[in-house]
């Protein structure tokens, strides 16, 4: 299978002869630190797969593991009206969705952009803001009112355990995300008592992780799907494991439940490796870590998800700026402020189309009013390549880890998210990096690929929203038995 997307940035290798040597000495040790080999690649994955096994076990590991209550596939047949709400990074996501029982379906989207001070704001005022959101929608579409509460499907991308599907007790924030009073708590009531308060008519049905979402909506039109990622503002996976292999839902599940069934886990692998033991972390990735507002946690996701790419970035041409290497006798008052470089300036720099980089003079020139040379281009866009590269180097452990631990030999993999949708080059140098862990023979089709997923958090999560609905309306159980 061919997989489309952006063409990847080419090297500019051969290009370097106007770079002042000392220069060009200053970034070969980020050449040796960001560049990850094929061996150290396999090294990761083995370390992943002891890694989810332990994440599965009854004493836990770093890897939450965390089981999805999906325990059924879509048979194509399932019908009705159902919301979808996203909570992203930048926007909430409304979409209602048509099942029409035919593997068929219709959406309606809306968009919101989240205030930026929401992310760190009040937990009131984030609640009313989805709320006051949700009945613009509702109203608008049904505007002579519903007879029943319309079924929701409350895609919330963050570490959240379930003991049932309508449950989401937030272990941590993560992204960047920092809203006291809900760590440690169910979101479900909370957003069920908001939309009651403005007086909108809906039932939270079930609770999904963006990579359940994906697993399960590409999974209803491609059958060969075996997981669900996301490449974006954070990284994570989500796949079908078998019940008798979760050692840690041992004696929790209904009797009934037979050891064979199936359960959806969101393993919620951007913690991977909080004990760095085997991650090449250079001194950017600790000192983003030391300064984010959860020192110690998502260490894997803090490597190569698109919240961080940028900022790295940032962190080295600083350092080159205060070596004096770099944006000499300037202003870089703009370039001090962390995160002021989101992914797409990477993103941007790695795209320039033009030899002497004139788009990223502009980029510098416009929004961080710094004047650039064209050697120091040239540098920038090595940075960039480099952690472009190693982000889609590590990014793909997680499947390969997934893959070996379930002995698939062959998948799609589908996958959404902002670095995956827009990065450039990411989706060959994933395909790559895949190559190289598993050094499949060159001139071949890739027995695993990476895919274009499904809509996840709108699809995936209203046909949840309908499996969980039939489970019920069947007497099956959505979560641990009683008193488990
Ligand atoms: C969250 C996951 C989510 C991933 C991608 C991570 O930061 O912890 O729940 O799936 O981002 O959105």
């Amino acid at each position: 299978m061919v997989h489309l997307g952006p063409k990847p940035a080419q090297h500019r290798k051969g290009t370097f002869a106007d770079v002042p040597a000392q220069l060009l000495e200053a970034i070969k040790p980020f050449e040796q630190e960001f560049t990850i080999s094929g061996a150290k690649l396999q090294e990761i994955v083995n370390h992943f797969i002891s890694e989810l096994d332990r994440g599965l076990s009854k004493a836990g590991g770093n890897i939450p593991m965390i089981p999805g209550w999906v325990m059924d596939y879509p048979t194509g047949k399932e019908t009705g009206n159902y919301v979808a709400i996203d909570l992203g990074g930048t926007n909430l996501r409304v979409v209602l969705v048509k099942l029409g029982g035919n593997r068929d379906f219709d959406t309606t989207q809306s968009k919101f952009a989240l205030p930026p001070h929401l992310r760190t704001g009040s937990k009131d005022e984030l609640w009313e803001f989805i709320a006051k959101c949700l009945k613009e929608v509702v109203d608008d579409v049904f505007p002579e009112g519903v007879t029943e509460p319309i079924p929701l499907g409350f895609t919330f991308s963050y570490p959240a355990s379930q003991d049932r599907i309508n449950e989401g007790i937030l272990q941590r924030w993560t992204k960047g995300w920092d809203v006291p009073g809900i760590e440690g708590n169910d979101v479900v009531p909370m957003l069920q008592e908001a939309v009651k308060k403005v007086g909108v008519p809906i039932n939270v049905v079930a609770l999904i992780n963006d990579t359940v979402g994906t697993l399960v909506a590409s999974g209803y039109t491609d059958p060969e799907t075996k997981m669900g990622v996301i490449f974006g503002t954070g990284v994570n996976g989500a796949y079908y494991d078998v019940l008798g292999d979760i050692p840690k839902l041992e004696g929790r599940c209904d009797d009934d439940i037979p050891a064979t069934s199936l359960m959806a886990i969101n393993c919620e692998y951007g913690s991977f490796d909080n004990e760095h033991q085997v991650l090449p972390r250079t001194k950017y990735d600790i000192q983003i870590d030391a300064e984010s507002p959860r020192p110690g946690q998502q260490s894997f996701e803090k490597m190569n998800s698109g919240y961080y790419l940028g900022e790295l970035l940032r962190l080295i041409l600083l350092e080159l700026y205060e070596k004096e290497l770099i944006f000499k006798g300037q202003n870089v008052d703009k370039l001090k402020k962390p995160f002021v470089m989101d992914t797409s300036f990477p993103s941007r720099i790695e795209l320039d189309p033009f030899e002497n980089l004139s788009d990223v003079a502009d980029i510098f020139q416009d929004e961080l009013k710094i004047q650039t040379t064209e050697p120091e281009r040239k540098i920038i866009r090595r940075l960039a390549e480099l952690i472009g590269e190693r982000s889609a180097r590590l990014s793909v452990c997680g499947i390969a880890a997934i893959c070996k631990k379930r002995k698939y030999e062959t998948a799609h993999i589908a996958a959404d998210g902002s670095v995956f949708n827009k990065y450039p080059g990411f989706r060959e140098r994933a395909a790559k990096a895949l190559r190289d862990i598993y050094e499949w023979p060159a001139g071949k089709e890739d027995p695993i690929v990476i895919v274009a997923a499904e809509d996840g958090s709108g699809v995936g999560a209203a046909i949840i929203a309908a499996l969980t609905e039939k489970r019920l309306k069947d007497g099956k159980s959505v979560g641990v038995k009683a008193n488990a």
